[in-house]
């Protein structure tokens, strides 16, 4: 039986934080475990630059960031392809073909561009770049270039997935039934987690996020700032541990009984705020200690994780000039075969 092939990626603009560890990460870890599948993880380079377009330096670097991330916290390269987005010409060439099958009002209706649109007024003003608008038409040929089955998403990225269907659909109602292959949007289980501010979304521009990467110095900096009940000055003030993102983390990295002797101290005035804070940085501290080390070692290694990138881009490279091949045969663009 063919395994089902899993298209996932991530734009390369910064390292990666505690929220992918609970979301996206941990669906590839479960995923490269199952026999049936044969993932791919896409470094988004050239995505990334649809809105970094003025920041080179920032794209390359973060590149191998993201993908000692990746390795570090166990994606596997024998049972993960990871590989570069630019180094793939054919999904480039894809994209350019697949531009004529989509037209400007969908793109401008796509849920996911409409909101990142309102907010990049910054970078764009009042007009938005032709590669910004079409970046989900590139998402499209990323997928299929690899015959994507299964695409593992968030709800915010489910609008790219249905424009991807909506490609294929078309594509091969024109040149061909069954050329390209339609992918599903596998929704994710994983709850999105909160930032230290309690803000419902975890990420760089908000400052509220701790990094896989991130020192045991900065991990305790960061969790002594994240935000409590308000309403609590003294420790003998009654205290709620549902307002609380201490509370709220210690349900994530602290083991179920001792959340609960937590949440009843708070509630009981029989808890420092301070002391509840060190008792959740140092557990944070712990269950990453594993993924820093990894991080060390490769960062030390950096020959290792340039071999590992060039070794998933040309496997990679070779799916997609299969791919090419029967899409440029299904266009009639074969000149001289
Ligand atoms: N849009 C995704 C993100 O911002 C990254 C991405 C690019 C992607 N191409 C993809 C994800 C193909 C899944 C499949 O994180
Ligand atoms: Fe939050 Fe802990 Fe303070 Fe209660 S004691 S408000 S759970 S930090």
């Amino acid at each position: 039986m063919d395994k089902k092939r899993i298209l996932t990626g991530d734009r390369p603009t910064g390292r990666l934080h505690i929220g992918h560890y609970f979301g996206s990460l941990k669906t590839r870890l479960e995923m490269q475990e199952n026999p049936e599948y044969d993932p791919f993880i896409l470094i988004a380079d050239v995505q990334a630059l649809t809105d970094n377009f003025n920041n080179p330096e920032k794209v390359r670097k973060n590149v191998r960031e993201v993908a000692i991330d990746y390795l570090s916290v166990g994606i596997d390269p024998n049972k993960t392809t990871i590989y570069i987005q630019s180094m793939i010409p054919e999904t480039a060439e894809l994209t350019i073909f697949y531009s004529n099958l989509v037209t400007i009002a969908r793109l401008q209706r796509n849920p996911t561009v409409k909101t990142e649109i309102a907010q990049k007024k910054e970078l764009f003003g009042e007009s938005v770049t032709y590669g910004f608008l079409g970046y989900p038409v590139s998402q499209a040929a990323d997928i299929t270039t690899f015959e994507g089955e299964l695409v593992p998403v968030g709800e915010d990225q489910e609008p790219l997935i249905e424009q991807c269907r909506e490609i294929v659909r078309k594509f091969n109602s024109i040149y061909g039934e069954g050329i390209l292959k339609e992918p599903k949007a596998v929704l994710s289980k994983s709850k999105r987690i909160k930032g230290l501010d309690g803000n419902e979304k975890m990420g760089k521009s908000l400052g509220n996020a701790i990094y896989l990467s991130d020192s045991e110095e900065e991990i305790t900096k960061k969790v002594m700032s994240a935000v409590t009940d308000p309403n609590r000055i003294k420790k003998d003030d009654l205290g709620n541990p549902d307002v609380c993102m201490v509370a709220y983390y210690h349900n994530l990295f602290t083991a179920k009984e001792d959340v609960k002797t937590v949440c009843e101290e708070c509630k009981a005035g029989k808890r420092g705020c301070v002391a509840c804070k060190k008792q959740l940085a140092a557990n944070i501290i712990e269950e990453l200690r594993p993924i820093r080390e990894k991080r060390a070692y490769y960062e030390t290694h950096p020959e290792e994780v340039d071999k590992i990138l060039i070794e998933g881009t040309e496997k990679a490279r070779t799916v997609a000039k299969e791919t090419m091949k029967k899409v440029k045969d299904a266009m009639m663009l074969n000149y001289f075969d």
